[in-house]
């Protein structure tokens, strides 16, 4: 079955919006649009629901229920327990609460395994783990494919007490195959804590499948708000120091969130569960548990994007003054293109624009990665990257534009 793109467009007010009319947006990577559910229910709850959660007056109730909703029914479809989901402020403030937890759990002399294929949001702050006397490791990209060689890895894991690692490179764009690598880490004796942000926008994942003891993604990328989501396993969970409050360390899901929720964007949230639900039902899953609503959209917008994908990567490998960072087929990877051209990539996404071209350029906090390739972060890459709810037009507009401008 396909994906009907009017219906899932029709889920996004950003393509009804007057301003927006003609601009095909290739910056999905950086923040995606949000879908209705979420903007109706973050509405709601600032015109309805706006007070401290939890407490027994209606509109507290009201407000409470429907973030514990948004845990519940998200981690239904990841395959986890409701209480190993949690959420914090952005991914980049989830690592850091987790580094610090190991930093106390691990010990001096103990050994972890990094990328250079991470945004830095997985690989800084566990780097900083060496100030206490951690061993770390890292974990290298081929320089020319940008792949991360899964030879390399029994090696790096000898000893080694977790390994940090990408779904999926923002720069990149292969998928690596955490089920793989999670299992050699475990084998290894390791566990593992899987970047899941750029994948998780081109189909929710099944964090139970994918085995992985900690699996993080970004809401604002997977058209919802300004939200980190953790999954993190419950023996693991609490078997790490607790960096909340000291009253709060019985519960899992408040164990890594030291700040206060923020409660409107926590409840909207349930408006992913919406769409994912809404998404299946419309495709046939009316039928599904969660988890396999949430398998059956993956599914259709992997498929969607993946055929969109590849004329956009043809036409990019036959430009010899292009070059394209990772694979140049469409299966096995995101639609997150980085391209280094003869132009300063700032000043082609600037000229795209012109063309109602919405694309970025820069390091994209990947710095690691573009220099192990060979790229002056200084001088970055402009990346094209769009998911499910991109259309055909909209890429033949930026092939289009590309053309004009190269
Ligand atoms: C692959 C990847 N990991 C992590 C992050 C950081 O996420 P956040 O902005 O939620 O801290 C980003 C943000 O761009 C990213 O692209």
């Amino acid at each position: 079955m396909q994906l009907d793109l009017d219906f899932v467009r029709a889920q996004f007010p950003a393509f009804a919006e007057p301003s927006l009319q003609g601009q095909a947006f290739f910056e999905n990577a950086g923040g995606s649009y949000a879908c209705k559910p979420v903007i109706d229910r973050l509405t709601r709850f600032y015109h309805q629901r706006k007070v401290q959660p939890y407490h027994p007056f209606e509109a507290s109730r009201l407000g409470g229920e429907e973030m514990d909703e948004a845990r519940s029914r998200l981690a239904a479809m990841m395959g986890i327990a409701t209480d190993e989901l949690s959420f914090g402020p952005s991914t980049t403030a989830n690592t850091y609460v987790l580094a610090q937890a190991f930093r106390q759990h691990l010990k001096p002399g103990e050994a972890i395994v990094v990328t250079n294929q991470d945004h830095e949001a997985n690989t800084g702050p566990w780097r900083r783990l060496a100030d206490s006397g951690i061993e770390v490791r890292e974990w290298q990209i081929d320089p020319v494919t940008g792949h991360l060689p899964l030879d390399r890895l029994p090696k790096l894991l000898q000893g080694a007490r977790l390994l940090c690692f990408p779904h999926c490179s923002n720069v990149v764009g292969e998928v690596n195959p955490v089920a793989e690598i999670t299992a050699m880490a475990h084998e290894a004796g390791a566990v593992v804590c899987v970047d899941g942000v750029s994948y998780a926008p081109h189909g929710l994942p099944d964090v139970a499948a994918l085995g992985a003891d900690i699996y993080l993604f970004s809401a604002y990328k997977t058209y919802g708000p300004h939200q980190g989501i953790m999954a993190i396993r419950r023996e693991l969970g609490m078997a790490l120091p607790n960096q909340g409050h000291v009253f709060n360390g019985e519960v899992l899901y408040k164990r890594f969130t030291p700040a206060g929720p923020d409660h409107a964007q926590v409840a909207a949230c349930a408006g992913l569960a919406d769409y994912i639900e809404a998404l299946a039902d419309h495709h046939g899953g009316a039928g599904l548990d969660p988890r396999g609503k949430a398998a059956l959209t993956h599914d259709l917008m992997r498929a969607q994007e993946t055929a969109l994908l590849q004329p956009l990567l043809d036409y990019l490998s036959s430009r010899n003054e292009l070059r394209l960072l990772g694979p140049r087929r469409a299966e096995g990877r995101a639609p997150t293109v980085a391209l280094q051209a003869e132009a300063p990539a700032g000043d082609l996404a600037a000229r795209l624009s012109r063309h109602g071209i919405m694309a970025g350029a820069g390091d994209f906090y990947a710095l690691r990665a573009l220099k192990a390739q060979g790229i002056d972060p200084a001088q970055g890459v402009l990346r094209l990257s769009f998911v499910h709810y991109t259309s055909r037009a909209e890429v033949d507009q930026l092939i289009g534009a590309l053309d004009r401008e190269l």
